[in-house]
């Protein structure tokens, strides 16, 4: 079946075209909230916790942030009712280059992600939640909090919930607008009022995160999901998509596509058919960067048989991750892509980890001489030297993922680098070490 936006399942973007469907009378018409209903047949209310988090376990459903990992196995290892609170945090920080999907959900259906906290905090036993978003993101914050006004006032938070005895509170926490807050640990320091740096792992959140309380930290797209699982049952979600990656997912997708935007398709949706329905590639593609800047690139023969699911990726050596996809045509330069993306990786750095520190801004300062014509022979190797040093070597994987995206550049576009070399005026020196000292941002 050829797929159109029309006849996908909507599971995240049934009111992402409606009129005023951020507001609360408006998504109420479609659904908003229904979910939480008392008496006879309730769906959250009345069942135990367990129910609950079994519930979204049988769904498949897995997490939107990047990893995939299963949103009901991370909810079982919280320790719940102990001594200390379970906090929930939302993800909503959404830094990495080329996505844009989470911001959709705030602007056009708030009530979506609030009402899918209200069942994430029931199930987990939360009193206090957080949505920590981006700080650039002022319209998508607003909308948030008027949304969540609107939710106070109709008795869906706060003291005694409908009157089940049930409270909750949430806050929007404004980021200051760091890629690394978007790491679940450096969020939560961030959310503490420290540094926005990333903890040693373990201990996890969901043993010991913020305010060393029992934390789950979700996406706003896998919390968002909840009202539609609880609405038509964990089966029916299941059914969509593949048997490992169920569901529908909500992409972003720009590039050299005729019509770039967030899109929802389901799991396993060959990659060329999803190219079509963005409108079909401007060009001829020579490659994909699948799932954000953190993900190894494509070449355009891995596209023709790709399909849109965690074990497809993972078979390619890439990965589905913050769900950006960037196909590119055969105008583009992947020297330059490549230079944008240590550029992006080295400025971000927390600068916590040596090798990420010194590794990724010496990696991206030899890209930066290969495109100034100062290349020298053996700098190919040197670049993907050092990117093996820091790969899986630091507290967070931000230089693991600098490390993937110059192994599949390197990999994929080698013969664009090379012709850099063959025109440099310093091809045949050998690579002097001392000639890049640290400059710029350290
Ligand atoms: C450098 C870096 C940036 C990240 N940025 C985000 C982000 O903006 N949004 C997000 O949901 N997850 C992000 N993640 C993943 C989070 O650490 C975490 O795995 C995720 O929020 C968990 O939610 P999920 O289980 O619903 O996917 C990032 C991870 C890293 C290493
Ligand atoms: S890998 Fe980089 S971003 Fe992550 S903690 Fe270390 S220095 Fe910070």
């Amino acid at each position: 079946m050829k797929r159109t936006p029309e006849n996908c399942p909507q599971v995240l973007s049934a009111l992402f075209d409606v009129t005023d469907g951020h507001t609360m009378s408006v998504a109420a018409e479609h659904g908003a909230y229904s979910r939480l209903e008392t008496g006879a047949g309730a769906r959250i209310f009345g069942r135990s916790q367990f129910e609950i988090i079994e519930d979204v376990f049988a769904s498949g459903i897995r997490g939107r942030g990047g990893a995939g990992f299963p949103t009901g196995m991370k909810w079982r290892f919280v320790p719940r009712n102990g001594e200390k609170p379970v906090y929930l945090v939302i993800n909503a920080d959404e830094g990495e280059p080329g996505t844009f999907k989470d911001h959709f959900i705030m602007d056009r259906d708030p009530h979506s992600l609030i009402e899918g906290m209200i069942i994430a905090g029931y199930a987990l036993g939360v009193r206090t939640a957080y949505i920590f978003v981006r700080g650039e993101m002022l319209p998508q914050i607003r909308r948030l909090n008027s949304a969540l006004q609107e939710a106070y006032e109709a008795g869906f938070l706060g003291e005694n919930i409908k009157g089940t005895g049930y409270n909750l509170d949430i806050y929007v926490h404004r980021g200051a607008g760091a890629y690394i807050c978007g790491e679940e640990t450096a969020l939560i320091n961030a959310l503490e009022g420290c540094k926005g740096q990333p903890r040693l792992k373990p201990p996890f959140p969901a043993i010991s995160g913020a305010f060393e309380s029992p934390t789950v930290v979700n996406n706003v797209e896998t919390i968002a999901a909840l009202p539609w699982i609880f609405e038509h049952g964990p089966a029916a979600y299941k059914a969509l998509g593949t048997s490992m990656s169920p569901g529908t997912k909500l992409f972003s997708i720009s590039g050299d596509v005729a019509k770039p935007g967030v899109y929802e398709i389901p799991l396993g949706m060959p990659m060329k058919e999803f190219f079509d329905l963005a409108g079909g590639v401007v060009g001829d593609l020579a490659g994909c960067i699948p799932g954000g800047s953190s993900s190894p690139v494509l070449s355009s023969d891995e596209c023709d048989d790709a399909t849109m699911d965690y074990e497809c990726m993972k078979e390619l050596g890439t990965m589905l991750g913050s769900g950006a996809v960037m196909p590119f045509n055969t105008t583009r330069d992947p020297v330059l892509m490549l230079q944008t993306l240590t550029r992006f990786y080295s400025h971000e750095s927390c600068g916590q980890c040596t090798p990420c520190r010194e590794g990724t801004g010496y990696a991206d300062r030899v890209v930066d001489a290969v495109v100034a014509g100062k290349g020298r022979m053996g700098d190919v190797e040197f670049i993907q030297d050092l990117a093996d040093q820091f790969e899986w070597t630091t507290i967070c994987p931000l230089a693991t993922a600098d490390a993937w995206a110059i192994g599949g550049f390197l990999k994929k576009f080698r013969s664009y680098f090379d012709a850099y070399l063959d025109k440099s005026d310093e091809k045949d020196a050998g690579r002097d070490v001392a000639s890049l000292q640290p400059g710029g941002f350290w």
